[in-house]
């Protein structure tokens, strides 16, 4: 009874599939016969016969050119199945190659003028059995009508999967194109939206009505965490994308189910694989494998720090690093299938000594290879990895991406250069991204060699200040970017790490120039002149060169090393800062809209109150913004205090800027020497209660008003920070907006 039951359910789920898979030819089966095809299906239907006016050593061009009898069946079976025409084309084709080689031109189609329609059924049949025992005739015979659909259908069932192969393989790219093109249109909608409501702020309650959609999709789709609270968290050795982009990435994901499974006709006689499992496995394996290699050049576009899509979207690395990991996964299980299929296929037609023979041929290893070395390439890039072993990774994840480059060309090099190209778009783009590289650095300093920062550590707060003189940049340095450093007296120069821009000034007293042993790297603490550099409008004073700062926490790798460095001099703690010489390579990212929110909060975290500091000159300077929040976790007392008197004293106070630092560790002030606090400055124990700040802010905004919510620190925090906006978006509708800036991705 169980048995049956379950017997049952294979069948309709083996039905369902078989559906599923040839819907296809469910699809073809209207269109009736295409006789465009019939010189194809005619010369198919006759490939295995021989006539017996040909010796049996003849080749197959001449057998095909010099045979009579071969001549007379082939112009009758197009005589009988083309009888609309469409195979003089092919034909002439043949008598040109047979005139070329052989010297030899077909004879005339005229010879079967004398057979009637009444002498031709009468004619020796060739038959499916025919077929399969290559049967040599000694007479002119013609194709039996279940022949002719055979190879017909063959015919027509390869040529209905190859075609979908090359369109299904421009779906990728075109899904890409439409993702990012949907990207930078709604960018632009709400740069003209935001341009509008400057000039308009009056006429509100339209704005109301233009803003519900984007209202809806920012709280239900693009701001919350997937699965609603974590994402800048990991689970496990899982990361898991904000909304908007998982849902991106599951659409792909379906798109590329569908295109693996969907488009094959699969009948049970096929003159080129005689199983069904043998057509399905064939055509499988050719999809997964074009579809896989088209998705090649998204994967290498999106994985790159100089990256069109991302200029054009506006995105931020974050988001193109998930597509990158997502399609090169995707990408990865199709050549699984392509390979695994076509290893089957061999096995089952000549076993493991036909496998082995084709690992003599350079397109069949090359490509098995390739394959392995993808999936080694993403084992090897497991979280894990990732966040423990970075430069590791790194290394790993470059040389096999070459290797796998290289082998995918010997893969295709049994094709024309059509396949090439797939090759070559992913190197153009790697290339063209190392190029980006190379000009950003000479854009920060043409004399790249030369450029001196100045780095201090102070062990109390635990982090490295780093100065570089930004003078010779050609970009002014801006809030919100980043640059990657190389420390090029380091024994591992080339390792390059990303760090947030957190001051830029042109009053500092270090400089390049006179940075004596002993030449403070920042003034003195609670020294006057370093707080003007802060000062709103104190852009720097004349002949001064400018800087761009730094404030780094040392971890475990890079910036260990660095920190070494810093304190290799600066033994005893009056010691001034060290020069190290540094590649910088910037900027990278973009200065968010803040300016635009009438309130903006930072919630920060330990070094994240980096991108607080780069903001709030320019915030503090702006009419348009009333208040500015910053909630700040920090550890370390003299990190606190180090900050607050020397980079925020002079911004915060006043009515406009309030600063909350939340000391977390120890429970007294241990260590807070500061005696009294600025106006608008209060101290916390404890760590801050995300969502109680977020509710606060907007809670205290007049209705007319909008909130920026900025989060940089541990995941939790951006993760509460998150949540709590998406929940104040219930609320206050598109008023709040949540942004992050990660430092990790
Ligand atoms: C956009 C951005 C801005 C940043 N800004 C600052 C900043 O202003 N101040 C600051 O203190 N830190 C900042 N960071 C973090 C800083 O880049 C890492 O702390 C640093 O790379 C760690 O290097 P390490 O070898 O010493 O650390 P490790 O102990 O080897 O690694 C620590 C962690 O950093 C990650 N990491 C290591 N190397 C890189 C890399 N090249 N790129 C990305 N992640 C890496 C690892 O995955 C790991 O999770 C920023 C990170 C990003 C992505
Ligand atoms: N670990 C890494 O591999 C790594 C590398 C580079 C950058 N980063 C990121 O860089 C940022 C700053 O790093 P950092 O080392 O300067 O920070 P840090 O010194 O660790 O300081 C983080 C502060 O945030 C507080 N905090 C942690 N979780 C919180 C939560 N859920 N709610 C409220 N407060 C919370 C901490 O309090 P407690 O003292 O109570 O914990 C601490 O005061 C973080 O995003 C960090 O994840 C991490
Ligand atoms: C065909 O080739 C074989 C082996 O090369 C040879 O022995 C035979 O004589 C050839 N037959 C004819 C008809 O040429
Ligand atoms: C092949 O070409 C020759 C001339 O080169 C021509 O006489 C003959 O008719 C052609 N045969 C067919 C089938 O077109
Ligand atoms: C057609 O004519 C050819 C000679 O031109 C002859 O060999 C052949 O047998 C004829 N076929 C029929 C069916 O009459």
């Amino acid at each position: 009874m169980r048995n049956t039951r379950r017997s049952f359910f294979a069948r309709v789920l083996l039905t369902a599939t078989w559906l599923w898979l040839c819907s296809g030819a469910l699809a073809a089966g209207g269109n009736g016969i295409d006789e465009t095809k019939s010189f194809g299906a005619c010369t198919l239907a006759l490939q295995t016969t021989h006539f017996s006016d040909v010796g049996p050593n003849a080749t197959k061009l001449e057998e095909k050119c010099q045979s009579r009898l071969r001549h007379l069946s082939l112009y009758l079976c197009l005589k009988v199945y083309g009888r609309s025409g469409g195979w003089a084309d092919e034909l002439a084709a043949q008598n040109d190659t047979c005139e070329r080689f052989l010297h030899t031109p077909l004879p005339p189609f005229d010879i079967v003028a004398n057979y009637t329609d009444t002498e031709v059924p009468r004619l020796r049949q060739v038959t499916l059995q025919d077929w399969n025992d290559r049967v040599t005739f000694d007479e002119e015979v013609i194709v039996s009508d279940a022949l002719h659909g055979i190879a017909y259908g063959t015919l027509y069932a390869w040529d209905y999967a190859y075609s979908r192969h090359f369109s299904y393989g421009w779906a990728m790219a075109v899904f890409w194109i439409v993702v990012v093109l949907a990207g930078a249109s709604a960018r632009l909608v709400s740069a003209i939206r935001r341009h509008r409501g400057s000039s308009e702020k009056s006429q509100s309650r339209m704005r109301t009505v233009i803003d519900r959609v984007p209202a809806w999709v920012c709280r239900h789709i693009t701001a919350p965490a997937t699965f609603g609270y974590r994402c800048a968290q990991n689970l496990g050795w899982c990361t898991i994308p904000p909304r908007g982009q998982s849902l991106t990435i599951l659409v792909f994901l379906i798109l590329n189910i569908f295109v693996s499974t969907n488009g094959y006709i699969v009948m049970p006689v096929n003159l080129y694989f005689n199983t069904p499992t043998k057509q399905l496995l064939r055509y499988v394996s050719d999809r997964t494998g074009i579809v896989s290699f088209a998705n090649f050049p998204m994967i290498w576009l999106f994985g790159m720090r100089n990256n069109l899509a991302l200029w054009l979207t506006g995105w931020d690395f974050g988001t193109y690093n998930n597509f990158h990991r997502w399609v090169a996964r995707i990408a990865t299980l199709q050549a699984v299938v392509h390979s695994i299929g076509y290893t089957v296929l061999i096995l089952l037609d000549g076993g493991w000594e036909y496998f082995a023979w084709w690992w003599t041929q350079l397109f069949f290893w090359t490509g098995e290879v390739a394959t392995i070395l993808m999936c080694l390439l993403l084992g090897l890039a497991v979280y894990w990895l990732r966040r423990k072993q970075y430069e590791t990774f790194l290394i790993i994840h470059v040389v096999l991406s070459i290797f796998i480059l290289l082998t995918m060309l010997g893969h295709v090099s049994i094709f024309k250069v059509r396949y090439d190209l797939m090759v070559w778009i992913p190197a153009t783009i790697w290339a063209a991204d190392r190029i980006l590289r190379v000009s950003r650095t000479l854009s920060f300093n043409r004399r790249f060699w030369n450029t001196k920062a100045s780095v201090k550590y102070d062990p109390s707060s635990n982090i490295i200040r780093l100065a570089v003189p930004s003078s010779s940049s050609l970009y002014t340095p801006q809030p919100g970017t980043f640059y990657y450093l190389h420390v090029l007296s380091d024994k591992r120069f080339w390792e390059s790490h990303p760090f947030t821009m957190a001051y830029s000034t042109g009053a500092r007293e270090a400089c390049g120039k006179d940075l004596g042993e002993n030449a403070p790297l920042l003034p003195a603490q609670h020294g006057r002149g370093g707080d003007e550099a802060f000062a709103v409008g104190s852009e720097g004073g004349e002949g001064e060169p400018s800087m761009v700062g730094f404030l780094i926490r040392p971890y475990d790798g890079f910036t260990s090393r660095l920190r070494d460095a810093a304190s290799r001099s600066s033994r005893c703690p009056q010691s001034g800062p060290v020069s190290i010489q540094v590649l910088v390579e910037g900027p990278y990212g973009r200065t968010g809209p803040f300016v635009e929110y009438e309130n903006v909060l930072f919630v920060v975290g330990g070094s994240g109150i980096v991108v607080a500091m780069a903001y709030l000159r320019s915030l503090v300077s702006n009419a348009g913004v009333r208040s500015v929040g910053i909630v700040w976790a920090v550890r370390e007392p003299a990190f606190a205090e180090d900050i607050l008197l020397r980079d925020l004293g002079p911004l915060v106070g006043g009515k406009k800027v309030s600063l909350k630092i939340c000391m977390t560790l120890g429970s007294g002030c241990a260590g807070f020497t500061v005696p009294e606090l600025p106006e608008g400055v209060r101290l916390q124990y404890g760590r801050p209660d995300v969502r109680l700040e977020v509710e606060d802010a907007a809670g205290d905004m007049p209705p007319s008003e909008r909130l920026a919510v900025v989060a940089c620190g541990p995941a939790r925090m951006a993760d509460d920070a998150r949540r709590a906006v998406v929940e104040s978006m219930g609320s206050n509708g598109p008023r709040v907006e949540y942004f992050e800036e990660s430092f990790r991705w």
